[in-house]
């Protein structure tokens, strides 16, 4: 399915905006895509749910056969009420607690431990138990520095020259590794630091280091283009160099792993639109500002990140082209979607679309300034359905005094 003006027009006049559409037939063919560009014999595809957690993506990928890649106990929850068994669930919390690692460990998913300190309580806690260890690649990559997670500089995974105090934990509690795991970024550009990593990590994934290996998770980070100009990287290319990479680790390991990728943003960026109105436009001394009844905290990419999305007038498609600030409706001047953008001329009512409005935005949002985040609506074989409702005024009202009581 194709979601065409038409079609998002239609859904917004049903649903109101603002409103989150996303087109499940996309995430279908993205996920696809991957076993197609990567096309080894054991790979596995672990949807970072992070990216997106709507209850109908989730779904759709379980019955894709999709594995999980998840970060706190609430996700892995959530995987189950969709389908997932605790096999398809890899665990990747950063800085757990106790409560945490004995609430979830009750849930049967296979821990990636990406502190030292982490692994020697669990180590003490499960002596003899099998698990991944997530290494920091010691790359800088990503779209922007806020997704960077490699390098000495950043909180997540255990720096390679940490590995012979792993190696002793794992030793004194009777450790079974059965996983290593690195993620650079989000957003990875530059194919080279992606095989720089993989080559990083595998490096010190020896048969004498880890005897016990049945995968190698080299994360997610796959990127997509977001402005109109960005140039898809050639996938089919990069799928065979990482092929040919980790089948020459294999070979020297001396039998096959399992290879595992854990993207987010690739399989539903694309996917997803946020419909918003326009309401007001201001001509503030020459400096066009359009006032929309979204916000940041609806999809805060672009405050965060200054990252790109492209936007759309979909009512005034032809209008003369004019330079706009697409602003929000919260008390915040970063309240920005896009700054200085040439749009067809936008007058109040035009009904406007943020694309690649899939990953990072519904799961990353709030409800500041108390406005209840948008209805989500998933669009799949030619039909759409409401996913999740917006809530009233007062129902965001009364759930937050309930929580209160
Ligand atoms: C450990 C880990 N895996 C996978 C991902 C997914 O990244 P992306 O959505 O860029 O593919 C992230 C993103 O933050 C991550 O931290």
């Amino acid at each position: 399915m194709h979601l065409d003006k038409k079609i998002l027009m239609g859904l917004a006049k049903k649903y109101g905006t603002p409103l989150y559409v996303y087109n499940g037939d996309l995430i279908v063919k993205r996920y696809r895509e991957l076993y197609d560009f990567i096309d080894f014999p054991s790979l596995k595809i672990l949807y970072a749910m992070k990216a997106n957690f709507n209850f109908h993506i989730l779904s759709l990928l379980e019955r894709e056969n999709a594995f999980l890649d998840t970060v706190s106990p609430a996700e892995v929850l959530m995987a189950f009420k969709a389908g997932y068994t605790p096999d398809r669930i890899l665990y990747t919390a950063n800085n757990m607690t106790d409560e945490e690692m004995y609430f979830v460990k009750e849930l049967g998913v296979l821990f990636n431990i990406d502190s030292r300190t982490r692994l020697e309580r669990y180590g003490k806690a499960f002596p003899g138990d099998e698990v991944c260890l997530r290494f920091n690649p010691d790359v800088m990559a990503g779209f922007h520095e806020k997704v960077m997670t490699g390098g000495a500089i950043t909180k997540f995974g255990i720096l390679p020259g940490d590995l012979d105090g792993v190696l002793e934990i794992v030793k004194r509690y009777d450790l079974t590794v059965v996983g290593l795991h690195e993620h650079t970024g989000s957003g990875l550009y530059d194919e080279n630091k992606v095989y720089e990593s993989m080559k990083n990590l595998l490096s010190i994934a020896s048969p004498g280091n880890f005897p016990s290996l049945r995968f190698i998770d080299f994360g997610g980070g796959f990127a997509v283009p977001y402005r109109p100009d960005d140039t898809k990287i050639n996938y089919e290319k990069f799928g065979n160099n990482l092929k040919a990479i980790f089948k020459e680790y294999c070979s020297e390991y001396g039998r096959d792993l399992e290879l595992y990728f854990e993207p987010g943003k690739y399989i539903v960026a694309e996917s997803g639109y946020l419909l918003m109105e326009a309401n007001t436009v201001k001509d503030n001394r020459g400096r066009l500002i359009v006032g929309t009844n979204s916000g940041f905290p609806q999809l805060i990419r672009p405050t965060f990140y200054g990252a790109y999305h492209q936007v759309v007038n979909l009512t005034n498609p032809l209008g003369d082209s004019q330079t706009y600030d697409v602003c929000g409706n919260i008390c915040e001047t970063g309240d920005v979607f896009a700054k200085q953008r040439e749009l067809p001329e936008v007058r109040e009512g035009d009904l406007l679309a943020i694309q690649n409005a899939g990953a990072y935005c519904y799961s990353m949002g709030g409800v500041y300034n108390l406005r209840a985040m948008p209805a989500e609506v998933f669009c799949f074989e030619g039909k759409a359905e409401l996913s999740r409702r917006r809530l009233s005024n007062n129902e965001l009202v009364e759930n937050i005094l309930r929580e209160c009581k």
